[in-house]
């Protein structure tokens, strides 16, 4: 039976004391076993996190790296030191970064490359902004993306990689884009990957999720076996209140 993830994306929303009481609840909640959980706080709550997700079925994901293993790199944080606190994923090129943080899809190949190379489980976001989709380029931005952060990869057996969909515009907006939509990017997305990697690995370690807008109501229109693995979650992850529909969703598929 194929997992289905719950990537919560908790950006620089919560103090550290949240962040650890939210980790908490969320261990404490009851989940499918075939719902794979990935916390992903901000940087100063990884510590506290991997001490309250240690014993759990829980999963700990950064949202950023640096791709050098150490260095005079002021502000950043190494894929080695997130190894360290049992890390296991790290969500890349969140428009928000690309955005803010002018971060380039060269940078971001570097990074996933580090990911990698580290044994850490890329999660890569691409997405076209409103403009862009007014101007019918959505099929060509989510190419780019996705080959210049992907191109040259390559992977380890049991190595796997997620792309997410994450329409820019519908990030935080409370309205999440048509899930028929969702799927034919999705479509795309693995099309693309066709290219960069052999086909029983396009099959076996490439999951795809789509973000943007996801709640309780809305997820089961987006999970789609073989199709869409997953979901990337901000504002719906941000207390028990809402997460746990969402978790409790998936237990009674
Ligand atoms: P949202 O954020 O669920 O609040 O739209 C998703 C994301 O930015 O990853």
């Amino acid at each position: 039976m194929n997992k289905t993830y719950l990537i919560a994306n908790w950006k620089m929303q919560l103090l550290n004391s949240e962040a650890k009481n939210l980790a908490s609840e969320v261990v404490n909640t009851k989940k499918n076993e075939n719902t794979e959980i990935v916390l992903c706080p901000s940087a100063i709550s990884i510590a506290p996190l991997s001490e309250i997700l240690k014993n759990s079925a829980v999963k700990l994901g950064a949202q950023n790296l640096w791709p050098e293993q150490k260095g005079s790199f002021t502000g950043e944080i190494s894929p080695t030191q997130l190894k360290e606190l049992n890390v296991e994923y790290v969500i890349l090129g969140h428009s928000e970064r690309r955005k803010n943080n002018a971060e380039t899809d060269e940078q971001i190949h570097a990074k996933v490359k580090s990911a990698l190379a580290n044994n850490l489980t890329p999660i890569v976001c691409v997405g076209e902004t409103f403009e862009e989709r007014q101007e019918g380029q959505t099929d060509l931005v989510i190419i780019n993306q996705v080959t210049k952060a992907l191109q040259g990869i390559k992977l380890d057996e049991g190595q796997k990689i997620f792309i997410a969909y994450e329409p820019v515009w519908v990030i935080g907006s409370g309205q999440a884009v048509d899930p028929k939509e969702a799927q034919n990017i999705v479509r795309l997305i693995r099309k693309t990957m066709l290219d960069l990697l052999p086909q029983n690995m396009v099959e076996n370690n490439l999951k795809v999720l789509y973000g943007g807008s996801v709640d309780a109501d809305n997820i089961l229109n987006f999970i789609k076996p073989n199709l869409i693995d997953g979901v990337l979650i901000g504002g719906a992850s941000l207390s028990l209140e809402k997460f746990k529909p969402i978790i409790n969703s998936l237990n009674n598929k």
